[in-house]
């Protein structure tokens, strides 16, 4: 069956049982950035936007998804040009072996979405389901707050590139 979706602002069908779950269809559909790990709504790392809010895709069938707006980690940004966040994580030394950084930028991005200036408890809560095992969870708030203070809508992509790790 087709979900007919709008992902990453591009309308795509997704060729998949619709009692798959959505992070599997995504996946075999090419959005590697999502990731599984717990596959039981409780790590954050299969977090995608939909319809402007972060769900943990892991547990959504895709047939859920028909007609909604999704946005994977690959949306946001790319090596070459990476969203302020994505940025700020690699300044901040918030990845390590860089699992659970796309469920946390998509967390991150949906904060800033809604409150551009977040204090430390805001970005505490706003990530408060995406598990990290490596870096903790100093660094990464440290970089939402970088990310915010530097002025920049969470929608832009910052002006100066980078080609570090995502
Ligand atoms: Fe979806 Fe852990 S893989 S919440
Ligand atoms: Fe490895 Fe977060 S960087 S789990």
């Amino acid at each position: 069956m087709k979900i007919n979706t709008t992902i990453n602002g591009k309308a795509v069908s997704l060729e998949t049982n619709p009692n798959t779950m959505l992070a599997e269809a995504l996946r075999k559909a090419g959005y590697k950035g999502v990731k599984i790990g717990c596959g039981e709504g409780s790590c954050g790392a299969c977090a995608v936007m939909i319809d402007g809010r972060p769900r943990n895709s892991c547990i959504l069938p895709a047939g859920m998804a028909e007609g909604s707006e999704i946005l994977t980690v690959e949306g946001m940004g790319n090596p070459e040009n990476p969203h302020v966040l994505q940025q700020a994580f690699v300044d901040s030394g918030s990845t390590q072996c860089g699992y659970c950084n796309p469920g946390a930028l998509i967390a991150a991005k949906a904060l800033l979405d809604r409150n551009p200036s977040p204090t430390a408890d805001d970005v505490k809560d706003a990530l408060d389901g995406n598990l990290c095992r490596c870096t903790g969870y100093v660094k990464r708030i440290d970089a939402v707050l970088e990310a915010a203070k530097a002025g920049k809508k969470a929608d832009k992509k910052p002006a100066k590139r980078a080609g570090g790790k995502k």
